[in-house]
């Protein structure tokens, strides 16, 4: 079948794109490459052995939107575009709100227009905010504590209103948890343009001497040593989940949520131990502050995507800590 993917190019999307090419479908990747390089392009053709289609246009004009479902006979979308980063939601939300939001309506009119009705979407567990229990499940009551997670769970909402409406819609809102890691081949990773937010993009810029240190925030939780505790998921896992989820939507409508973790929480330590026994290096770091609006624990329930879709991760935090690595040494940027 031919998939597009929004936001293709970027850390997941192009994980997802290897997944789905080498099921044997055409994967259309586009992106504006606001936050991915063109490189990607020809990674992905190094790794699947065949050219991938690359368009380069933004979900905030529609024309670019318009043209792609033109030029390819779409049946299905696999929508990562956005940015990404809670911080970045709070200082400035109203980019938040025209990109994320807006460019996402602008899809969802030309999949209508066009009449494709199978999306997969990029939820994230910022949905929930503070865990009320813990491992979290789909029922967990979903109260956002910022612009970024409250776009997502509004995505969500209007997702099910469209299904409300026509039920021959078939949309999976998967919530990730803390995606880390990179393909085998080391080729595609997670490469952020500017500053890193997350945990592991961090963790190999010190490692690499990039940066200086980490800095570890809060390690007086009440957690077992002190630091917080997350769900981080191997990034092909989380591309394999995409692929069950796909699946799962050609032989059932619905506005379905699921959460992709693997259930089990992981310290900043824990992380960072193992990244430095897989890779035999040195991550200097100290503890700060916590930081405001992070909580102490966090891991998901991850079994309504196991009796749904058959899905449940494989990979440790040490293929984790190892895939990064290999990526950092492939592709060094900065
Ligand atoms: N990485 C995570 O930790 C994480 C966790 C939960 C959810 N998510 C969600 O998953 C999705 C993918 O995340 P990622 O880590 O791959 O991010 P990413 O930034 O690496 O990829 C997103 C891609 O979208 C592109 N993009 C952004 N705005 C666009 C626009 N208007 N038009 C076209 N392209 C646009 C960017 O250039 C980038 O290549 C995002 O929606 C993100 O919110 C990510």
């Amino acid at each position: 079948m031919k998939l597009l993917l929004t936001g293709g190019m970027g850390y997941i999307g192009s994980h997802v794109a290897v997944t789905m090419a080498k099921s044997g479908h055409e994967v259309i990747l586009f992106d504006n490459l606001v936050n991915s390089s063109s490189d990607t392009i020809k990674k992905l053709n190094k790794i699947l052995d065949k050219d991938v289609y690359f368009y380069k246009g933004d979900l905030n004009n529609p024309n670019d939107i318009k043209s792609i479902f033109e030029k390819f006979k779409i049946d299905a979308v696999f929508h990562f575009a956005g940015y990404k980063s809670v911080k970045e939601s709070v200082i400035n939300p109203i980019e938040y709100y025209s990109n994320n939001m807006i460019g996402t309506i602008n899809l969802i009119n030309e999949m209508y227009k066009k009449n494709v009705k199978l999306l997969v979407f990029s939820s994230s567990a910022t949905v929930y905010g503070d865990p009320k229990y813990l491992p979290i499940d789909e029922k967990h009551p979903t109260i956002p504590k910022n612009p970024y997670g409250r776009i997502k769970l509004q995505i969500e909402d209007m997702l099910d209103d469209i299904y409300s409406s026509d039920n021959n819609w078939r949309i999976a809102c998967l919530r990730y948890f803390n995606p880390v890691g990179s393909h085998d081949s080391g080729l595609i990773g997670d490469n952020p343009t500017g500053l890193a937010n997350n945990l592991m993009p961090i963790i190999t810029k010190v490692a690499s001497k990039k940066l200086k240190k980490l800095s570890v925030f809060g390690n007086d939780y009440p957690t077992v040593d002190g630091t917080g505790v997350r769900d981080y998921i191997h990034v092909m896992d989380l591309a394999e989940g995409h692929k069950m989820s796909f699946n799962y939507l050609l032989k059932n409508k619905g506005c379905f949520k699921f959460n992709l973790g693997t259930g089990k929480g992981y310290s900043v330590l824990d992380l960072l131990k193992s990244f430095i026994k897989m890779n035999h290096c040195d991550v200097p770091y100290d503890f700060t502050f916590r930081r405001e609006g992070d909580v102490s624990e966090c891991y998901a329930d991850p079994n309504k995507a196991f009796e749904f879709l058959g899905w449940r991760s494989l990979r440790g935090l040490d293929e984790m800590s190892e895939s990064a690595w290999k990526f950092l040494h492939h592709n060094e940027k900065d």
